[in-house]
Parts: C-alpha cells; sequence; structure tokens
C-alpha cells in the first residue's frame, strides 16, 4: 500500500551537477513508499527561454540520462515529459479562472526574476511567465498530490499552490484536491568550484556525468586557503573551498584533516587529491548506470512513452473530476 501520491519536476535547461544530489536523492528515497510522478518540466523551461528552444530536447535526453544515472527507477516512478501530458495544460487554464492575479504578481520569485533577467537585457514580463506558480500548481495538483520534494527555493511556489488548492475546493464545494505538503531535502550548501554559487553557466560546477579526469581538472580550480604559499605554511580550513567539500563528503576523518592542514602536515595538492577521489567513487555508480542508458535511445524513448502513458491516467481521472465540478 503506498502512502500517496508525489509530483516533483524539474526545468531541462541544461546539465545537473552534484549539487542537485541532495534533491535527487530524496526522490529516490521516496519512490519506494510513495505513488511518484517526476516530470521533466519543459513548458516551465519556456517561460524564459521561449526565444532559444533549439537545445530543449538535447536538454530533455539529458536530464533523464541525470535522472536515471542517479537512480530513479523507471519501474518504481513514473517518469515522463510534462508537455506529452496535456492535462497539465488543461488544469492550468481551468485554475486561471480562479486565480486573482494580485496573488501572482506577489509571488516573491515573481519580481526578483523579472528584474534579474531585465538587467540581463531579457525581458520576460510576459503573461506565460506570470503565470509560472500556477503551471506549478497544475503539475501537483492534476495528480492530486499529497507530498512534493523540493529544495527550499520552491517553498513560495508551494504556499501558492496550497492557497489555490483551497480556493478551489471551497468554489466547488469538493474535496478532490488535497492540500500537498512540502517534503524539503536537507540540502548540503556546495559552493562552485571558485566559491560563487554553483551553476553549469560560471562552469564551476562538477557535472552528474563528469569522468575521473574532469573531477580531478575542477577539484584542482578550487580555491584553497590563500595565505598558505608553502606547505608547511598553517592553514585555515574554514576559508577553503575543498575543506566546504570534504566536511560533506568526508565526515569521518575530517577532524584529521583539519589538524593537518592547521598544523602544516598535508598540503593542499594531497588534500585535493583525496577529495577528487572520494567524489569519483561516488560518481562511479552514476556514470555506469549512465553508459548503460546511453546505449540504449530506445529505450530511453520508451521510459518517456511508458511515463507519459501512465500519468495521463491520473492526470485524466483529476480531469474528469474537475470538469464535473465546474460543470464544463
Ligand atoms: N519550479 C521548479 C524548479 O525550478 C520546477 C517545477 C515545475 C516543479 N513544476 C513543479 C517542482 C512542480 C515541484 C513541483 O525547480
Amino acid at each position: 500500500m503506498k502512502k500517496g501520491n508525489i509530483f516533483s519536476g524539474m526545468r531541462p535547461t541544461g546539465r545537473l551537477h552534484i549539487g542537485h544530489l541532495s534533491v535527487l536523492n530524496n526522490w529516490i528515497k521516496l519512490q519506494n513508499d510513495y505513488n511518484c510522478f517526476f516530470g521533466i518540466v519543459d513548458w516551465h523551461a519556456l517561460t524564459t527561454a521561449f526565444d532559444y528552444t533549439e537545445t530543449i530536447q538535447d536538454n530533455i535526453r539529458m536530464m533523464l540520462l541525470d535522472w536515471l544515472s542517479a537512480g530513479l527507477d523507471p519501474e518504481k516512478s513514473t517518469i515522463f515529459v510534462q508537455s506529452n501530458v496535456k492535462e497539465h495544460g488543461e488544469l492550468h487554464l481551468l485554475l486561471s479562472m480562479i486565480t486573482p492575479l494580485s496573488w501572482l504578481e506577489r509571488v516573491p520569485t515573481y519580481k526578483d526574476q523579472i528584474q534579474q533577467l531585465g538587467s540581463q537585457g531579457k525581458d520576460i514580463s510576459t503573461y506565460g511567465f506570470l503565470g509560472y506558480p500556477l503551471l506549478m500548481a497544475a503539475d501537483i495538483l492534476v495528480y492530486r498530490s499529497n507530498l512534493v520534494p523540493v529544495g527550499e527555493d520552491q517553498l513560495p511556489h508551494l504556499e501558492f499552490t496550497r492557497e489555490i488548492c483551497r480556493r478551489f475546493n471551497y468554489l466547488y464545494k469538493c474535496e478532490i484536491f488535497p492540500e500537498p505538503q512540502a517534503e524539503l531535502a536537507k540540502v548540503a550548501m556546495l559552493p562552485g568550484v571558485d566559491g560563487r554559487k554553483m551553476s553549469k553557466s560560471y562552469n564551476n560546477d562538477i557535472p552528474l556525468g563528469a569522468s575521473s579526469e574532469e573531477i580531478w581538472e575542477k577539484v584542482q580550480l578550487m580555491v584553497t586557503d590563500p595565505a598558505r604559499i608553502r606547505k608547511t605554511d598553517p592553514g585555515h580550513p574554514e576559508v577553503c573551498i575543498v575543506h566546504t567539500y570534504h566536511s560533506i563528503y568526508s565526515a569521518l576523518g575530517i577532524e584529521e584533516l583539519r589538524e593537518d592542514c592547521r598544523q602544516g602536515k598535508m598540503g593542499c595538492v594531497v588534500c585535493k587529491k583525496r577529495l577528487a577521489k572520494i567524489i569519483d567513487e561516488q560518481l562511479a555508480p552514476l556514470r555506469e548506470k549512465r553508459d548503460y542508458y546511453e546505449q540504449k535511445p530506445e529505450l530511453l524513448t520508451e521510459i518517456l512513452a511508458e511515463g507519459a502513458r501512465k500519468a495521463r491516467i491520473t492526470a485524466g481521472e483529476t480531469m474528469e473530476l474537475v470538469r464535473s465540478a465546474m460543470n464544463i
């Protein structure tokens, strides 16, 4: 007996990196106990990248490979592309009828993003982008989800979804939608190798599919304690990116490592080699799975087709209830 339904999704905007693993591992853990729907949300990607769609199909494949390599299991979870399940679009439209504009305008990410992208010369003051949180609400509600595993940055969107959910149930005197709860992953804050936020656009990330060589190259770029010139100089692990990583990945030997650094007993190169080895060990099983799937493009197509077919069944049932409640 499953404990309920789950929806979560990611926008296919490029390769995933090790900073995404905490959210993904949370999904992987939940797929045993819940009826899970995981969507590659390509319509959401269009809200900002509407003028650059050439790479979207490649990005969808890459995201699927990243997910499968991390351990999402198409035998357990329903994995699909959002635009293949038109019910998301229909629910978005119907919910738009009951959504006050002011609710959308006050979602904190809205003005922030408009400003941020605006300063880069990109105008996203579109109808579609304003509706981003409502499309998200449709994603979640169309599966009558109980739980939504996300990162903390998505909480305002989830709160908005709950408000829409209550408003619908209230207006149409029904209990079609359970109120979805957030399931927060413990997100380890991994900085990029240069100390900025980890992002592929800064090229300071370690991709999930990185080879051993690529991992070593990236670890070599990590910024260490600038006051430490010679190996025997005492180090300051608190300001060192390599140390930040060790404290997440090498919990066991961390005290000793810190002392060796402070006393100038261990040089940065050795310390980096150790870290690269640990990250490599973490990513090796992912690479193996990725290789397996990469050689089977027809299997990838099949997984998405089967996922969409299953998703449509549940989404279709919800839409029957919704249309009937709205007399449509
Ligand atoms: N907005 C989410 C993000 O950027 C992606 C997303 C779209 C999503 N629809 C969702 C997440 C529904 C959870 C549930 O990460």
